[in-house]
């Protein structure tokens, strides 16, 4: 059984939307194994967006992702990797799918498509990694 790593950003924490955001994972049928309050730290984050690094939007990112404390979590199911991608939505709010998390709950607020709400994990090799930056103490 797969396992993945789901953020809801600061964003979402911020806008009240952690609540929403875990009853669409639920109400889809995935299991939280881990669900935790946490404050991003810049190592940590270095690490989580490594393949970012370098890119013109990667310190506008950070510096969001540090804004305030994001929902971390854990979801376990068959096939969650793809299928809380595809509860998510396209990465660009303003064009989202209606009916994804990004699609009903985002859009554009200035920040281009830096708000949207919620991260997943976008393989098996990036779960993997993800999980064992966010919860060290959990196998992938
Ligand atoms: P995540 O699940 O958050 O990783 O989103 P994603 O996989 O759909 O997008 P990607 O990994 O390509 O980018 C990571 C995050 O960086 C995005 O979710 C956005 O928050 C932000 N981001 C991506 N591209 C841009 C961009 O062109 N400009 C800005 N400002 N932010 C971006
Ligand atoms: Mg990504």
């Amino acid at each position: 059984i797969e396992r993945t790593l789901v953020l809801v950003k600061p964003d979402g924490v911020r806008r009240g939307l952690t609540g929403e955001v875990l009853r669409r994972i639920e109400a889809k049928g995935y299991r939280f194994v881990a669900l935790e309050l946490r404050e991003a730290t810049a190592d940590l984050l270095a690490d989580h967006y490594a393949e970012h690094a370098g890119k013109p939007f990667y310190d506008a990112l950070v510096e969001f992702m540090l804004s305030g404390p994001v929902a971390a979590m854990v979801l376990e199911g068959e096939r969650c990797i793809e299928g809380f991608r595809s509860l998510a939505g396209a990465t660009d709010p303003t064009v989202a799918a209606p009916g994804t998390i990004r699609g009903d709950l985002g859009r554009d607020w200035g920040g281009s498509v830096q708000q949207n709400i919620v991260h997943g994990s976008d393989s098996p090799e990036s779960a993997a990694r993800e999980i064992k930056i966010w919860f060290a103490a959990l196998d992938a």
